[in-house]
């Protein structure tokens, strides 16, 4: 007979899954949530969709929040530590894209990247983790990319945040050692319906022949809050074989 552990592995711990409203967070909130976790979902514009979202989990919060701003990172935490004193897991999945000639990218180009795919994960870590010191455990998990392990000419700006993310991990993990571990998991094509040319190209050079799953993303996280301490600074691939060589 399964063991009700087993079954709902992260009963009653609370994590927030920032850019929780919508795709990959959506699933990934949805899923903790299946696992017996009190999700909290973090949205900045997608209020209609994080509500909805928060409604499926039964979440036990939902907080909206500019992550360029590190003030507004600061409040949301605060807001966290009002109302539930800790914070068990933190899931760093907000993230944006970009395509630019690196002739022409501009310092504008570079910072919308790097605001939310890098300055917020640490902020979002150090904020976070100063609640799980004081609760004595936590694990905290970074969505990095593909494009963090691969070089990409045409997203080097989103190429060079992600694989300040993996570092940052790593680096964290140390930083935060033994209560918090610091784990990534790096998607690679997740698919959501129609793909564009890249997306269908990286497809065909896939060994497992097709585009990830949300769910399996989801999977991957799941693996990470509910891994021991002795599972730390790691990067998982979820890429059907393509960051191989
Ligand atoms: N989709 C893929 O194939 C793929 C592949 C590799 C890695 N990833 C990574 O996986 C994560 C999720 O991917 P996705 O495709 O589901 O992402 P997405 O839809 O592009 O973005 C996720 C969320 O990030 C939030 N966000 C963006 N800018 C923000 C800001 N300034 N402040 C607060 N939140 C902000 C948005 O929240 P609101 O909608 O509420 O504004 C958005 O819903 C990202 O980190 C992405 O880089 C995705």
């Amino acid at each position: 007979m399964a063991s009700p552990w087993f079954d709902r592995p992260l009963e009653g711990r609370l994590v927030l899954v920032t850019g929780g409203a919508r795709r990959i967070g959506r699933h990934i909130a949805l899923h903790l949530s299946k696992l017996g976790a009190r999700v909290l979902i973090h949205y900045w514009t997608s209020a209609e969709e994080a509500r909805q979202t928060a409604a499926e989990c039964n979440a036990a919060g939902l907080y909206q929040a500019n992550l360029e701003r590190v003030a507004d990172i600061r409040e949301m935490f605060g807001r966290i530590e009002r109302d539930f004193g800790s914070l068990y897991g933190l899931v760093n999945n907000a993230g944006r894209f970009g395509t630019a000639d690196p002739l022409e990218l501009t310092e504008a180009d570079w910072d919308a990247i790097h605001d939310v795919n890098l300055k917020a994960v640490f902020f979002c870590c150090q904020h976070a983790a100063r609640l799980m010191k004081r609760a004595g455990e936590g694990r905290i998990v970074n969505i990095s990319s593909l494009g963090g392990l691969q070089a990409w000419p045409r997203h080097v700006h989103y190429c060079a945040s992600k694989a300040g993310v993996i570092m940052l991990t790593r680096a964290l993990a140390k930083a935060f050692a033994p209560e918090i571990t610091v784990n990534s998991v790096a998607p690679g094509v997740i698919s959501f319906g129609e793909l564009d040319e890249i997306g269908e190209r990286l497809v065909r050079r896939t060994p497992a022949g097709r585009a990830g799953t949300a769910e399996e993303v989801a999977d991957a996280v799941a693996y990470f809050l509910t891994a021991s301490n002795y599972i730390t600074g790691q990067v998982l691939a979820v890429d059907g074989g393509l960051s191989l060589r």
